[in-house]
């Protein structure tokens, strides 16, 4: 079983590709009267024509989630045009301290995804508040800003966009470091197929992506409910698959006590192992910066 709490529009779009995928039953939970409930009904009008059999149910009732596998937590502020994802720190942080005791009453040996922004420091609370094991508790935002750098670089290339493959760790935000060594099309390096100014072009594109989208329709949905979905079907397949996340390190490229997008295996375990990669003087520094800038926000929350 995956719950997902939060309803809204990146919430439901998930829900809707777990059914198509036939991954799992669904718990859908939001406080909005009806909405959760309402989206459920609607996707289970469709199941007859997608196959799915399985369980898809929405609640204002968190005690729904009850034994979950993996507990998907959306719900929270969204960002507006304009402002940063740090902006909403106080706001998400009071939501998320409020679910995450109910998901370890209710769900004590599941999996919790943190997609609630800004990512990286409610995954930091969400660890703290939850007790769980490191490896449990990760965040969704790594692979949505990998998402968005390949598909760029596949169309600025002219290729498939199965044919490139990166790395983007560091802040799920203005503090993202893709790895642009590690960067590659079927193998070879994108330094070998394109200039520096149209990889740094598409750098920054990748950094104002998500914001690019919100000026145009006021929140993004397509992208964060895919790179959740793709998350969530390496974890319930154990695909082991390799993938940028925020997750909490404990020592590894000489961090501790904070969370932000670090390369990691996914799996039935969570966070199976951190991988750690040679980086360039220039990444580690932007690496320490993006986790001080992280920290700093995680010291505004009283919560923890
Ligand atoms: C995004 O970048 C919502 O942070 C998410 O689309």
């Amino acid at each position: 079983m995956i719950s997902i709490i939060g309803a809204g529009k990146v919430g439901s779009v998930c829900a809707f590709n777990i059914l198509k995928m036939h991954l799992s039953d669904i718990i859908l939970v939001d406080i909005m009267e009806g909405l959760a409930r309402g989206e459920a009904l609607d996707m289970l009008q469709s199941t007859s024509l997608i196959g799915f059999d399985g369980i898809i149910e929405g609640s204002e009732d968190i005690s729904h989630i009850e034994n979950s596998e993996l507990v998907i937590v959306i719900a929270g502020a969204a960002r507006k045009p304009g402002t940063s994802r740090l902006d909403l720190t106080r706001t998400n942080a009071k939501i998320i301290s409020l679910i995450i005791p109910q998901i370890v009453d209710y769900a004590p040996e599941c999996k919790i995804m943190i997609v609630t922004n800004p990512v990286d420091v409610m995954t930091y609370i969400a660890y703290k508040k939850s007790g769980f094991e490191k490896n449990r508790v990760f965040g969704m935002g790594g692979l949505l800003d990998t998402s968005r750098y390949c598909s760029y670089l596949a169309v600025e290339l002219g290729v498939s966009r199965d044919s490139v493959q990166g790395l983007v760790i560091g802040e799920h935000g203005d503090g993202m470091i893709p790895l642009i060594d590690y960067t590659t099309a079927s193998g070879i390096p994108i330094k070998k197929l394109l200039s520096k100014e149209q990889i740094e072009k598409i750098v920054e594109k990748t950094k104002t992506g998500g914001m690019d989208v919100i000026n145009l329709k006021g929140s993004t949905v397509y992208a964060p409910a895919i790179s959740i979905t793709t998350m969530a079907n390496s974890i319930i397949k154990d695909q082991k698959r390799i993938v940028c996340t925020p997750t909490i390190p404990d020592g590894e490229y000489g961090l501790k006590e904070v969370a932000l997008g670090l390369p990691i295996i996914l799996g039935k375990n969570g966070i199976e192992k951190i991988i750690e990669l040679d980086l360039s003087e220039a990444e580690k520094k932007n690496l320490l910066g993006a986790a001080t800038a992280i920290r700093s926000a995680i010291s505004q929350v009283t919560e923890i």
